[in-house]
């Protein structure tokens, strides 16, 4: 791709971008969250057509000006934002050959659905995951979703397969299922890979260049080799990051919120204990499909309680709704973003203050306007929210952004317990920074935290104390500064 520049109201996305994929070659694009990859890889897949510069397939120049231009050219894309890319009440085989069957009733070709099963099957046993063809979709776990579409990807044989962020759902065991597929595509297929992810040590494990792009531009393109992942971050963001996790010192107090014998109606979560103290972080770790989002939403009341008790500053409690986790004073900043975290279609502003509105309401309950756009302004500025400014619908900011807001949201609420599922998943490097602040300075002020992550490094980073979830159930508890990632893989796949 060279000279390749694309604006959008008020945002230059993209300006003079040249990019080399070779065939058979693993390739990293990264960038700060809004640097601009999303927006170059939709131009390699044709979802924009408004935009200046062009496109060489061998030396010969190609027209991609829509969907069916790239893929007529053997280009596919996995989206980074996976609800919007599945359609819900299919199935996963319908989905997975999605692609295959619009090109047949196209032609209007008779549709054979043992064969459309047994394709689907066949490529998820590639994939090596265990998921029936038959499940509907909107049924799936979000690691899950991420498979049926990597698999959409693979169901069309291609020259080109583009992963936006295939990795920020899913945990170490399915990203090295992932990681095996992609090695083979490119080993023996001759598939050209372009891979983007915030989790830069995968990209020293599979890539061999790196294009890295910073405001919309292209700031160098290496052999990965040649870096490490220190000079990466510098590039990113343009300076040098000391440290990722910020250091805090732990002043825990009483018991703040406290769960005996909690059990899901589905069983999803069974037996929970758990409790957290004023100016604690306690996290909660294990393998993608341990529970724990399960459990952060048993814990807030929006999956049902079968039975266990829940106190909060020692008073038995009833939370049998989100509503009343709200007014009992938590707060849960949910893993699925687009789903549960953001109103997409309403501004920046307005989703900054939607849990917190009471704080900007007027005793009649009209909303102080002005007082949410200053405090969205300093929720902006404190976690560098990549935005033309605070009336911006949030669906035009970029998924690392979105991702901010979602967090940022809940931050200024005024809860005793925060509860965060994978609150930087999607997120660049400097941004993890700001939010582990944040959470940290919700500590210092004496509130509870607890802090749902598949990733160790975040559990040994912030947390002092952790919960490793197996099967539904706690499987061991930790005191943090006594424990390393050799233990919590250890628990977190069954060890006793
Ligand atoms: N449809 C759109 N309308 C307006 N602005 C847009 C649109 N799409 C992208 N942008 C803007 O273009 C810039 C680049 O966004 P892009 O999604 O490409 O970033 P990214 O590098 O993929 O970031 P992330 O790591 O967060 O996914 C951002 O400032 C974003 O807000
Ligand atoms: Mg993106």
């Amino acid at each position: 791709m060279k000279g390749i520049s694309i604006e959008f109201p008020g945002v230059k996305a993209l300006s003079n971008v040249d990019i080399n994929i070779e065939s058979g070659n693993i390739h990293a694009l990264v960038g700060a969250n809004g640097a601009g990859k999303s927006t170059l890889m939709k131009i390699m897949a044709g979802a924009y057509n408004h935009y200046t510069g062009s496109i060489f397939l061998n030396g010969n120049e190609v027209a991609i000006r829509s969907p069916r231009d790239a893929k007529n050219l053997g280009i596919e894309i996995v989206y980074q934002e996976v609800d919007t890319a599945l359609v819900p009440y299919l199935s996963v085989a319908e989905n997975i050959m999605l692609n295959v069957l619009v090109n047949k009733m196209g032609r209007q070709v008779f549709v054979h659905w043992p064969k459309i099963h047994q394709a689907a099957r066949q490529i998820l046993k590639r994939l090596n995951i265990q998921i029936d063809t038959n499940e509907i979709v909107q049924n799936l776990k979000l690691a899950q979703k991420q498979m049926v579409l990597i698999a959409r990807a693979i169901a069309e044989d291609c020259r080109f397969l583009i992963l936006d962020e295939p990795t920020a759902p899913l945990s170490n065991t399915e990203t090295v299922e992932l990681f095996r597929l992609l090695k083979d595509l490119a080993d023996n297929h001759n598939v050209g890979i372009i891979f983007i992810s915030h989790r830069l040590p995968e990209i020293f494990e599979i890539c061999k260049d790196i294009t890295i792009m910073k405001d919309g531009q292209v700031v160098t393109r290496q052999s990965v080799a040649d870096l490490s992942v220190a000079k990466v971050v510098e590039f990113m963001l343009g300076q040098k990051l000391s440290e990722v996790f910020p250091k805090r010192k732990a002043n825990i107090g009483d018991t703040l919120f406290e769960v005996a014998h909690l059990t899901e109606k589905e069983g999803s979560v069974k037996d929970v204990s758990l409790y957290v103290r004023a100016g604690e972080i306690v996290g909660v770790t294990g393998l993608v499909g341990a529970g724990k989002t399960e459990l952060c939403k048993t814990i807030f009341g929006s999956l049902k309680t079968k039975s266990g008790d829940i106190k909060i500053k020692g008073i038995k409690r009833t939370i049998n709704s989100p509503f009343s986790a709200v007014s009992q004073g938590l707060a849960l900043v949910p893993e699925e973003r687009r789903k549960e975290g953001v109103l997409v279609e309403e501004p920046v502003f307005s989703n900054l203050s939607a849990a917190t509105l009471a704080k900007f309401s007027t005793p009649l309950g009209f909303i102080k306007s002005l007082l949410e756009k200053l405090n969205a302004r300093n929720m902006i500025t404190e976690l560098s929210i990549k935005t033309p400014n605070e009336n911006q619908k949030v669906a035009y900011l970029s998924g690392g952004n979105q991702q901010k807001v979602a967090v940022g949201k809940w931050l200024n609420a005024d809860a005793d317990v925060f509860i965060f599922d994978e609150p930087t998943k999607g997120v660049d490097v400097g941004a993890k920074h700001d939010i582990f602040e944040l959470i940290g300075r919700l500590a210092v002020a004496g509130k509870g935290v607890i802090y749902a992550t598949c990733e160790f490094t975040e559990i040994l980073g912030i947390t002092d104390r952790a919960y490793v979830m197996y099967d539904g159930q706690i499987a061991k508890e930790l005191e943090t500064a006594n424990t390393d990632e050799e233990k919590l893989l250890f628990y977190s796949t069954g060890g006793k």
